[in-house]
Formats: structure tokens, sequence, C-alpha cells
């Protein structure tokens, strides 16, 4: 061998050692993936070995220069080809997934998913690739899309015994972690426990008066353009921040009031896109921040700090007597006696914001959108919401499915055909592997489960494309219908599900039975659906265009139920 080194010009020397080299990184970063900086340093490093080799071994010469340089620029291009080549042919010809169906683009890399993500139609590749490969779709080199009603209960339902996966990593730069990004079981539970006692039923009763406060100012908003064709969906923005601006920072954004957006709203729009990106290709995210980007966003952020900052230590010094969900975060945890930290508890009042606008906002503009296109099932609710509107005023906390069964077969319709939050969920098992109904799962498989397909699954729900509300009321429910409870997952489900579900039910059954009570809405001249759904873009939460809606009054006998 020492012969055969010997007998090598060093431009042999350098191809061998990066090959070699190329081989054993690449075997290297299959168990620490690395970060980009982690990268760089090896790869610099090794060139730097390169150069210094030769130039030590051919004397200081301006000759010995020049050729070393060369020698290490050469160790640059075959290290890399090497170790991309085999990169490709580990991931297509000897991964542990290889047998799963799939794109092939999907085996090597989840670039074509960063970019489909950013273009916000992630969750309608998805759809497409099931339709295509099956129950089963190797979606990214170590990522399995699952949509199989056997399958899916034990990657995300109450029976999964999975974790968050690398999706849920939470900014780099952050101080600590919201409930959101918290990946781990045990610790999860923990948090949630605290996070679940601002969503009690005692809870919302609270929180009640202050929604509908918030329902008057729009009511007033609205009186103010009958006979006028409004943007239906900037209106319903406008209350869902100020609501959840109010439970969680302490005071709405004046949205209503001003009928304009607050720049948080635009920021935290801006930063879901830019986090779409790095979420699927993790080793790049701490050089998004030097990548030539937005100015205009570089600006923003620092505004949407401070503002944040001022908000939270002004909500903070008002102490936990005021009824909204900080202040359950603020107070002390029953079961061990402890305080959340202040880092966390900021991120956490960021996290009511970011988790509870956009959602219930969209939901209520799937509603609207479906409902002015189905006459009789407008009719129908307008029937209902008048008649337990002369019972007196409206209160979300008691609009149940036995209450307004009609009402909540519209929400759940909405919810179903269009999720606020449609982005597949990803889990994972970590270190072992796992046999999930007979198919093994190797370790650190991402599985992805996505609401939008099930909930669009014959199998799942008969007639799955159309508007259907009777579909959620037994009696009324079609015979020898498709009907999988268990497949309609628009707030997750499990350990991780939505933590804000009661509360999100509570603002839309709130906002509907009060507002189209007093108000109808109608096709707008510039109300057309194609363009709609051509709009709708998700990156983690849904954002819709226009829905240019008409506003008329409604001259409503009450009638006494
Ligand atoms: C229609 C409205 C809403 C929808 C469709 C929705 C949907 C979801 C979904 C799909 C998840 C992820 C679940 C998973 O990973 O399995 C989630 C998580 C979460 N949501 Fe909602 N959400 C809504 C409203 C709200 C509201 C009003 C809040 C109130 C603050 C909220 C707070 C949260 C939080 C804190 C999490 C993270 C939970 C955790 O990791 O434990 N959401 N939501």
């Amino acid at each position: 061998m020492e012969d055969l080194i010997q007998a090598l010009n060093p431009y042999h020397e350098v191809l061998l050692l990066a090959t070699v080299a190329g081989l054993v990184s690449h075997q290297g970063f299959r168990k620490y993936e690395p970060t980009i900086s982690g990268f760089l340093g090896v790869f610099f490093s090794l060139q730097a070995i390169t150069f210094l080799q030769n130039f030590v071994r051919n004397g200081s010469s301006p000759e010995s220069l020049v050729s070393s340089t060369l020698l290490a620029a050469m160790f640059g291009v075959v290290y890399l080809g090497v170790l991309g080549i085999s990169i490709v042919l580990y991931r297509v010809y000897f991964h542990p997934l290889r047998h799963y169906p799939g794109p092939k683009l999907s085996r090597i890399s989840k670039i074509e998913w960063a970019y489909r993500t950013r273009g916000g139609h992630f969750y309608l590749h998805i759809d497409r690739l099931h339709k295509k490969y099956g129950d089963i779709v190797r979606v990214g080199p170590n990522d399995l899309a699952f949509c199989g009603v056997k399958d899916v209960p034990l990657i995300n339902g109450p029976m999964s015994k999975m974790a968050k996966g690398a999706h849920m990593d939470g900014s780099p730069w952050a101080k600590a972690r919201s409930v959101t990004f918290v990946k781990e079981r045990a610790e999860h539970r923990a948090r949630r426990r605290i996070w679940d006692q601002g969503f009690t039923t005692s809870a919302l009763q609270q929180y009640e008066p202050r929604i509908t406060s918030l329902l008057e100012a729009v009511s007033d908003q609205f009186t103010a353009r009958i006979g006028q064709e409004i943007n239906f969906a900037d209106w319903t923005s406008f209350f869902s921040f100020d609501a959840m601006g109010d439970l969680g920072f302490g005071n709405d954004f004046g949205m209503v009031k001003n009928g304009i957006p607050h720049m948080y709203k635009e920021y935290i729009h801006k930063a879901l896109k830019m986090r779409s990106v790095w979420i699927n290709l993790p080793w790049c995210k701490y050089i998004v921040n030097y990548l030539p980007m937005d100015d205009e966003m570089k600006q923003q952020t620092k505004k949407f700090v401070d503002f944040g900052n001022e908000r939270f230590n002004a909500r903070k010094a008002k102490g936990t007597t005021r009824a909204d969900i900080f202040s359950h975060l603020l107070a002390q945890d029953e079961e061990s006696g402890g305080r959340m930290p202040e880092a966390e508890l900021r991120e956490d009042a960021k996290a009511i914001i970011i988790a509870g606008s956009d959602t219930t906002s969209f939901a209520l503009v799937a509603a609207l959108f479906l409902l002015v296109q189905n006459e009789q099932a407008y009719e129908k609710l307008e029937k209902e919401i008048d008649a337990l509107n002369a019972k007196g005023p409206m209160r979300g906390t008691t609009l149940g499915p036995e209450q307004a069964p009609y009402l909540n077969g519209v929400i759940n319709e909405a919810l179903r055909l269009f999720p606020p939050a449609p982005e597949p969920t990803q889990r994972t098992y970590g270190e072992s592997p796992y046999i999930l109904n007979g198919n093994l799962i190797p370790p650190h498989t991402n599985c992805y489960v996505s609401s939008y397909t099930l909930a669009r699954d014959e199998r799942n729900f008969s007639q799955a494309e159309k508007f259907i509300p009777e579909r959620w009321i037994e009696s009324s429910r079609p015979e020898k219908f498709n009907h999988n409870r268990k497949a309609f997952v628009p707030f997750g489900s499990g350990l991780f599900n939505c933590a804000g579900r009661t509360l999100a039910q509570l603002e839309l059954r709130q906002f509907i039975g009060t507002l189209l009570h007093r108000f109808h809405f109608s096709a707008g001249r510039n109300f057309n659906p194609q363009d709609f759904l051509s709009a709708l873009r998700s990156n983690g939460t849904m954002e819709s265009g226009s829905l240019p809606l008409l506003l008329t009054a409604r001259n409503v006998k009450l009638e006494a139920a």
C-alpha cells in the first residue's frame, strides 16, 4: 500500500484522498446531520490540510503556492462530487425506505418540498401524491406520508407514541421555546398542563364577554357599510387578531376599530413564509438571516420584536387578575408548584397570536365562501340562528351541537373542506425502528399525516368534495354515507393536538351566530370562486385572498323557539 501511495503523483494522491474523504463524510453525516456551518468547517479544514501538506512538501516557492492551491481546489471539487454522488446513490438504491413508492426527486432531496411550501401549495402536492402512489408515499429522503385509516391514529392519534419532528425545532435565534416547539413528550405534557388551564369551560366563560364586545365593534363597522361590497376576509382577520391580541397580550391591536391591519400581522405572515423554507432544509437555517432577502423584512423584524416586548412587559405588569389566556400561563402550576420562566412565557404569548389568529379567521372565510354558494344551506342556518337569537343574546359557550346542530355542521364542513392548518403534521419515533401495521419504519423516519387528504377521501366521507352540513347531524345524514370522524382532524389529534380548539369553536360559533343573524352576505360583484381558490396559500396556516361579499341588513322577525 505504501509503495502504491509513493508511486502516485500528487494529483492522483489528492484524487484518492478526496474520494475516501467524501465517502467517509457521507457515512458520518448519515448519523450526525451537520448544520451548514458545521459542514463548511469540515470542508475548509480538509482543503486547508491538503494545501499545507503540499506546500510544506514542495517548499515555499511561488510555484509551490500555485500548485498547492490548485491541488486544494481539486480536492474540494472531487470531495463534493463524491459526497454528492454517494448521497444520491445511497438514497435511491440502498436507503431502507427505497421500497416505498414516491416521486424520484423526493428520494434525493427536500429542495422541491421547500420550494412548494414557500409557494403555499405543499398540502395539495401531498394530496396528489397520495392519489398517484397510494396510502404510504415516500415524500422525502427520510420521509413517509400516510393516509390509511389504520395507520393515521398510530402516527398522530391518541394511541401514538411518536414525538414531534425536526419541523418543530423552532427558531435558531429564540432564547426559549413556545409550547408549539416542545418536541419531547414528557416536557410537552408538563407545558400543556399549564396551557390547558386556559381553555377550560370556566376559562372560556370568562373570555366570552371580550369576544362579545369585539363582535359588537365588528357589527358597528358592518352597519356603517350596509349596501356595500366588503372584503369579508379583512374583517375576519381584524376580528381574530384583535381577539388573540386581547387574550394573549392584554390589549387588542385596534384593527376592528381602525379597519386597517396592524404591522404585527404583516410581519407574522412574512416570518411564517421564511420559516416554511428552513424547516424543510434544517441545515440551512443558520444562514437564512445572511441570505440576500427582503430588506423590508429585516427592518420589520426589529419593530416586531420591540413591539412584542413592550406589549409583553405591559401585560405582565397587570398580573393574574385579568381574565385572559396569559393569566393562566403566568399563574403557579398547581401540580409542580413552579412558574414558567419569563423567556418561555414571552414565546407562549406570541404563540397565542400566531396559532390562534389566521386559523380562526380563515375558518370563517371558508364558511362564508361555502355558504354564499349554497343558498339552501344558508337559509337553514339563518333559520336556526334566528331561533337561537330569539332566546336571548348569543353566547358561544352554549352553542354546542345539541343546541345548534346546523351551525356546528356548517363549521365542521368548512374545517373539513378547508382545514386552516393544512400542512401535514410531522412525527418521528427517533432512534428506534418501528413496525407500523406490518411496515418497517426505520429509525429517524419522519411520518406525516395530512388533514386535507383525509377529509377529502371518499373512503372517509361520501361525496367528499361537496359541502353537506347535514352529514354532521346523525338524524339527517343520508343512509350508507361514509362518515369517519377519526378522519376529521383539522385541530390535529392526540397529545400534540390544538391547545386552543375550544376557544376557536367558541369564536366561530359566536361570530356566525351573532353576525349572520344581523346581516346577510351574498356573492359580491367581484366574487369569483375560481379566483378565491387559486389565491389560497398555506405557510403553516392558510391565507386567503379577498372574499368580496355584498353586505345587507336583515329585517329579522324574531321567532320565539
Ligand atoms: C379554527 C381554528 C384553529 C385550527 C384549525 C387550529 C389547528 C391546529 C393544528 C392543526 C395544530 C397542530 C396540531 C398537531 O400538531 O397535531 C394546532 C396547534 C396549536 N394550536 Fe391551534 N388551531 C386553531 C385555533 C387555535 C386557537 C384559537 C389557539 C389559541 C391560542 C390555538 C393554539 C394552538 C397551540 C398553542 C398549538 C400547539 C399545541 C401543542 O403543540 O401542544 N389554536 N392548532
